[in-house]
């Protein structure tokens, strides 16, 4: 077969590769959601069965994507499109792409309100704000803010400003360079913050929350929460990681890098964990606290170590980095499609589909104040517009984002040609991927599914 190119060109190497992708990776995922729904969850049980998905339904499916992504050397629902007909199979399959394409900008939707707040304490650490606060302070600093919908708006309204511009612009060059300085910067703080929290005299209690597994903490929810969190962090599910795998170069191999990037990945959201829940229990304060656990936990340790209004500008700082990369890959599929198959100039495309999720956003803008008590229970719990949006996208979309691609990877796609794509460079494995992605990554998501829909319960399995 003819080898075929994409038309933006390739990586310049491996490692162009796996700085976008651990860019698109590393964000609010690993920093804000994973010690927050880790101490609503219980701790140590959850994050092994949040392992467990990440070994061995993300790396797959993480390949899957990259396997497809190379295979097709277009935009997702070009890809899907050209590999379905290719194999003579329907090109219904291209649905695959729009799915991931909706799903990006609902996520960002919600994602750029939060990436507001890291904006909003960088300047409150700035201006000293942290000094010597109390919980008390810190908690009343982080409800002050929800409760204002004006100031979110202001944030929102900057993050997703910063967005456009570099996306319109084109994605290569001043993203890809800040990924490469700033990213192991913000792993050297979070060690510095990991450090700080070894001498809060909690930091044990911290090591056991996050590894000692006690299952009867484990609900069943718990292993559709820990699954859509594993696609969530790694950015698979949505095509994301195909889009990027359009430009991989031809020998690159592709199982070694992945897991390179869920290594990454994996280590960062750890490192976070590790920094943050000692300080909850140094304060105090409640692991299940929700969304705004990093935000009432880390000012106090900013506030008490020397140094910490630098340490703290940078910190919030850096996370305000790691969530513009991200974001810039859950916006990119969107306007590549608008700019590939609609010819619509860059600049038009990242300003109409900005301008949307703007939009989109105000309803968890808003869930936080004025409409806060419009809620839908589900369960024993009620749901607000943002965790609505939230719930829809990591525990639905995902990880139906990610079914479908397994299964078009590993049986709808011949084994020729993915046995092609994957050897290339010398990878080794190919026969435990293909029974993962044939077999445990579609088991493994159906039984969520059907756990969600509530016709089977884990539980009485
Ligand atoms: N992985 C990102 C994070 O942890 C969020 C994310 C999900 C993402 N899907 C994506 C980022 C697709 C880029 C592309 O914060």
């Amino acid at each position: 077969m003819l080898k075929r190119v994409s038309i933006h060109g390739n990586w310049s190497s491996r490692m162009g590769f796996v700085l976008a992708a651990t860019g698109a990776a590393v964000g609010l995922g690993n920093i804000w959601k994973f010690p927050y729904i880790t101490g609503e969850n219980g701790g140590g049980a959850f994050v092994l069965v949040y392992l467990a998905c990440v070994v061995a339904v993300g790396l797959p499916v993480m390949i899957a994507e990259m396997v497809l992504g190379r295979r097709g050397r277009r935009n997702p629902i070009g890809t899907m499109k050209l590999l379905s007909e290719e194999e003579s199979r329907s090109s219904a399959w291209r649905f695959v792409g729009w799915l991931g394409v909706a799903t990006g900008m609902l996520i960002l939707s919600y994602y750029s309100v939060v990436a507001g707040w890291t904006l909003s304490y960088t300047v409150e650490s700035i201006s000293g704000a942290f000094r010597d606060a109390g919980p008390e302070e810190v908690g009343a600093m982080f409800s002050g803010l929800l409760a204002s919908p004006l100031t979110l708006l202001a944030w929102h309204t900057l993050f997703m400003g910063m967005t456009v511009f570099v996306v319109a612009r084109g994605v290569q060059h001043g993203l890809e360079a800040a990924v490469r300085y700033l990213m192991p910067v913000l792993l050297v703080l979070l060690l510095v913050l990991v450090g700080y929290a070894m001498t809060t005299g909690h930091f044990m209690e911290g090591v056991h929350f996050l590894f000692d597994p006690d299952f009867s903490k484990l609900t069943p929810a718990a292993f559709m929460i820990a699954l859509g969190q594993a696609f969530f962090t790694l950015s698979i599910g949505m095509g994301a990681i195909m889009a990027y795998g359009a430009y991989l170069p031809e020998d690159t191999a592709i199982a070694p890098t992945a897991a390179t990037v869920v290594a990454a990945d994996t280590t960062v959201a750890l490192l976070a964990g590790l920094a943050i829940f000692p300080l909850v229990f140094a304060n105090g304060l409640n692991p299940g606290e929700g969304p705004g656990l990093i935000f009432q936990t880390l000012p106090l340790a900013f506030g008490m170590m020397p140094g910490g209004v630098v340490f703290g500008t940078l910190f919030f700082l850096l996370l305000v980095v790691a969530a513009w990369t991200s974001a810039i890959g859950l916006i990119e599929p969107a306007v590549a499609y608008l700019v590939e198959s609609r010819s619509m100039p860059r600049r038009r495309a990242a300003l109409l589909i900005g301008g949307s999720i703007w939009l989109l956003g105000f309803a968890t803008v808003f869930s936080f104040n004025v409409w806060s008590d419009l809620t839908v229970s589900i369960g024993d719990r009620a749901f607000t517009m943002f965790d609505g949006v939230e719930f829809f996208t990591s525990n639905i979309a995902l990880p139906l984002g990610g079914l479908l691609i397994a299964v078009f990877a590993g049986w709808v796609m011949s084994k020729g040609s993915t046995l092609d794509e994957f050897e290339r460079g010398a990878s080794t494995g190919y026969a435990t991927w293909r029974l993962l992605v044939r077999w445990v990554a579609p088991a493994a998501l159906l039984i969520v599914f059907l756990q969600v829909t509530g016709l089977v319960d884990i539980t009485n399995l």
